[in-house]
């Protein structure tokens, strides 16, 4: 049984990590801080690791053409990051870059991945999206966006796998806040409680052996149930106030 995870060196996509590792996974580990990786998965034998940037599109065709041959059986996009602030003000690159691993690595990998699956009508891919996902987030617009184009992409592929009645699952994670390095690289501080990181993974990883295709930790399932029936002005309104910048 073999896993990729991006994003293995910290928050949850290490515990979903260390999850897979106690299933008995061998894993392949992707992020771009090598030493890290080293340090965290050293003493593990059934771990391989891999440094590379996912915002350069041309290392996610790399990441696949290193593991086609290696009979993957589970596919984790995970890498990511935000930025907060007002639209007007934030840092053009910044987005960009966001957009290059938030959407098009999530997209590049699961594409390649999931034709390979198809094919044996076997796999499962899960896509750590957001709460994010469902809703526009002001002074945090383009992460929110990002995770939008997750949602959608992940919830029609899923439609189209379940009408070819494909033996592929795939699944989306859609937490809250979790308590990661994140609000540290987006310079944001949420005014919601968030959950501990290895809470959340083993959330993640539970769901997506269960088949859900949409999982959400239970401090989330009462606000994504408000979203899904409040009008757009009022989730604007009340999103406005969730999230700050802070400057460090
Ligand atoms: N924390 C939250 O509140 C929260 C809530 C909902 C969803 N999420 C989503 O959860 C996912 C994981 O975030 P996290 O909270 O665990 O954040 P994190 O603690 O900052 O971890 C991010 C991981 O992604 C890797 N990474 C970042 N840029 C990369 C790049 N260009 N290429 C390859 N790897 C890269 C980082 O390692 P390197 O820096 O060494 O590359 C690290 O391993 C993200 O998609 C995020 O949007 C987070």
């Amino acid at each position: 049984m073999k896993a990729l995870v991006t994003g293995a060196s910290s928050g949850i996509g290490l515990y979903i990590s260390n999850e897979l590792l106690n299933l008995g996974y061998d894993l392949f580990v992707v992020a771009r801080d090598k030493k890290k990786l080293e340090k965290i998965y050293a003493k593990k034998k059934n771990v391989t690791i891999i440094s590379l940037d996912l915002e350069d599109k041309d290392n996610c065709y790399k990441l696949y053409e290193m593991l086609k041959d290696k009979d993957i059986d589970i596919l984790v996009n995970n890498a990511g990051f935000g930025d907060a602030g007002k639209f007007v003000d934030t840092s053009l690159k910044k987005e960009v870059d966001m957009i290059h691993l938030n959407v098009i690595s999530y997209h590049v990998l699961m594409k390649l991945f999931l034709r390979d699956f198809v094919k044996r009508d076997r796999g499962r891919i899960l896509n750590v999206a957001s709460m994010a996902g469902f809703m526009p987030g002001p002074y945090m617009a383009s992460y929110y966006a990002t995770k939008s184009y997750i949602v959608n992409l992940t919830l029609a592929v899923w439609e189209e796998l379940k009408k070819d009645e494909s033996g592929v699952h795939l699944s989306m994670f859609c937490p809250g806040p979790v308590d990661t390095n994140f609000n540290h690289v987006a310079n944001v501080k949420f005014n919601v409680p968030s959950i501990d990181a290895e809470k959340a993974a083993k959330i993640a990883v539970e769901g997506m052996f269960k088949n859900k295709k949409i999982i959400i930790p239970s401090n989330m399932k009462l606000n994504y149930a408000l979203v899904k029936i409040s009008p757009v002005s009022l989730v604007l309104a009340v999103n406005s106030n969730m999230q700050e910048r802070v400057d460090e």
